[in-house]
C-alpha cells in the first residue's frame, strides 16, 4: 500500500508511522552519543543504563519487578524480539495460538522455527476474544500463545478479565506466552494497559515485548525489547545474539539519556494520539462512514456498510477504490486473517499531523458524497 499511495502521489493513511518532525532532542542525543564515542558494539544484551531505566519504568507502570541484567534484553525492535522469542520456544511440531486479525510477522516466524499457528479469529464488529475456543484448541502441542494488546489492527484493549482467563486456561499446561505491547502508552478514555508483567502469574511464563519506535514517534529508530523471567531471557538470548547481536549503539545511549530526561514522552502518549483520533472522528462525522470506537493503538478504523456505491464489495475491493479514485491509501482488514469473515471496516493510521487527518477526512467524504 505504502509503495503504490507513492506511485500514485495518495495520501498515505495505510502504514503505520507517524509524518511528523520527531523530538529535536531526540535527534541532538544521538548527535551527542556519536560524538562521546559511543560508535563500537554495544552490549550483546543492550546497554546497561537503558534496561535500568526499563526496568524503572517497568516497575512504575506495572509494579513489575524486572532485573535489568537478567531479564530485560534490548532488540532491534520489536520485530526481532518477537522472532527471537518464537525462536528461543517453538520447534518442529509444536502449535502457536495467534489471534485473527494478527499482526503479519508472527506466522512466519512460527513456520521458520518449525512450528504451526492455530489461528483464531476475533470477530467483527467488536473483535473480543472467543476464550471458549482458546479452551478447545489448547492441546499437549500448544507451546506459545501470542497476544496482542493493545491490539493491531482492531484497535481493541484487553481487558483484566481477558488475561486472568488466559492465565486460568494454561495454568496447567507447558505454555508460554508472547505478549505484544507495542502499543502499551496509547490506551484511550481512562482505559488502563494490562501488561502481562502486572500478572505474577503471567509474568512468570511470558515474553513480553515493547518498542521504542513507537513510543517515540520514531519507527526507524529500531529499538526495542523483551522483558522474561532469567530462563527464557537466557534462551531469547542465544537467538538474538547469533541473529541481530547487538543494537545501535548510539541510538541505544540516546534513548536511555531521552527517557530520563523527558519521562512525560510516554506518559502523555495516550492523551497526544486520542487528540488525533477525536480530530479524525470529529472530522468524518455526519459521513456516510461510520467511526466504531477505538480503545488504543494508534489507528482508528472506519466502516463503509452505509457509503453509496460500496454494497457487497470487499474490504480489499474499496481499499483500492479509495486509493484510485479518491487518492487515500488505507489498509483492508482481510489480509490479516487465515479465513477473512464478512469486513467492512477499513484501518487508518492517526499518528499524521494535524493537516494530514483533516485532508484525509476531505477524501473520505467526497468519496462517499458527503462532502
Ligand atoms: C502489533 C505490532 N507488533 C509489533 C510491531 C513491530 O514493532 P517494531 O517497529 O518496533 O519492530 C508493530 C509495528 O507496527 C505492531 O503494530
Amino acid at each position: 500500500m505504502s509503495r503504490r499511495a507513492r506511485e500514485l502521489g495518495a495520501l498515505n493513511l495505510g502504514q503505520g508511522f507517524p509524518d511528523y518532525a520527531i523530538d529535536p532532542r531526540l535527534t541532538q542525543l544521538v548527535g551527542e552519543a556519536m560524538a562521546a564515542g559511543h560508535n563500537q558494539y554495544a552490549p550483546m544484551e543492550g546497554v546497561v543504563e537503558l534496561r535500568e531505566g526499563i526496568a524503572a519504568k517497568l516497575e512504575e507502570c506495572y509494579g513489575a519487578e524486572a532485573d535489568p541484567l537478567s531479564q530485560i534484553t534490548i532488540t532491534l525492535g520489536a520485530t526481532e524480539a518477537l522472532f527471537s522469542a518464537i525462536h528461543a520456544i517453538v520447534r518442529a511440531g509444536d502449535e502457536v495460538i495467534t489471534f485473527d486479525p494478527a499482526y503479519d510477522s508472527y506466522e512466519p516466524a512460527v513456520t521458520l522455527a518449525g512450528g504451526r499457528c492455530i489461528r483464531i479469529p476475533l470477530q467483527p464488529p467488536r473483535f473480543r476474544f472467543d476464550w471458549d475456543r482458546v479452551r478447545d484448541t489448547l492441546s499437549e502441542r500448544t507451546r506459545l500463545v501470542i497476544l496482542n494488546s493493545p491490539h493491531n489492527p482492531a484497535c481493541t484493549v484487553a481487558s483484566p478479565q481477558d488475561v486472568q482467563t488466559l492465565a486460568d486456561l494454561i495454568r496447567d499446561r507447558n505454555v508460554t506466552v508472547l505478549s505484544d505491547e507495542v502499543y502499551e502508552h496509547v490506551v484511550f478514555d481512562g482505559r488502563r494497559h494490562i501488561s502481562v508483567l502486572s500478572h505474577p502469574e503471567l509474568a512468570a511464563r511470558s515474553y513480553a515485548v515493547f518498542s521504542f519506535g513507537k513510543t517515540l514517534h520514531a519507527t526507524g529508530v529500531r529499538v526495542g525489547y523483551a522483558v522474561a523471567p532469567a530462563a527464557l531471557t537466557q534462551e531469547l538470548r542465544k537467538v538474538h545474539q547469533f541473529n541481530t547481536f547487538s543494537i545501535a549503539h548510539p541510538f541505544q545511549q540516546a534513548v536511555a539519556v531521552y527517557m530520563r530526561e523527558k519521562p512525560e514522552a510516554w506518559r502523555n502518549l495516550s492523551a497526544f494520539f486520542a487528540a488525533k483520533r477525536d480530530r479524525l472522528r470529529a472530522a468524518l462525522s455526519g459521513s456516510a462512514f461510520d467511526v466504531p470506537p477505538a480503545e488504543g493503538t494508534y489507528f482508528q478504523l472506519i466502516d463503509f456498510s452505509r457509503v453509496p456505491g460500496t454494497a457487497g464489495a470487499s474490504d480489499e475491493a474499496v481499499a483500492e477504490r479509495l486509493l484510485t479514485e479518491a487518492g487515500i491509501a488505507t489498509i483492508p482488514l482481510s489480509p490479516f486473517y487465515e479465513t477473512p469473515p464478512r469486513l467492512t471496516v477499513l484501518r487508518l493510521c492517526i499518528a499524521k499531523k494535524d493537516e494530514t487527518l483533516d485532508e484525509a477526512a476531505k477524501k473520505l467524504r467526497t468519496f462517499a458524497g458527503a462532502a
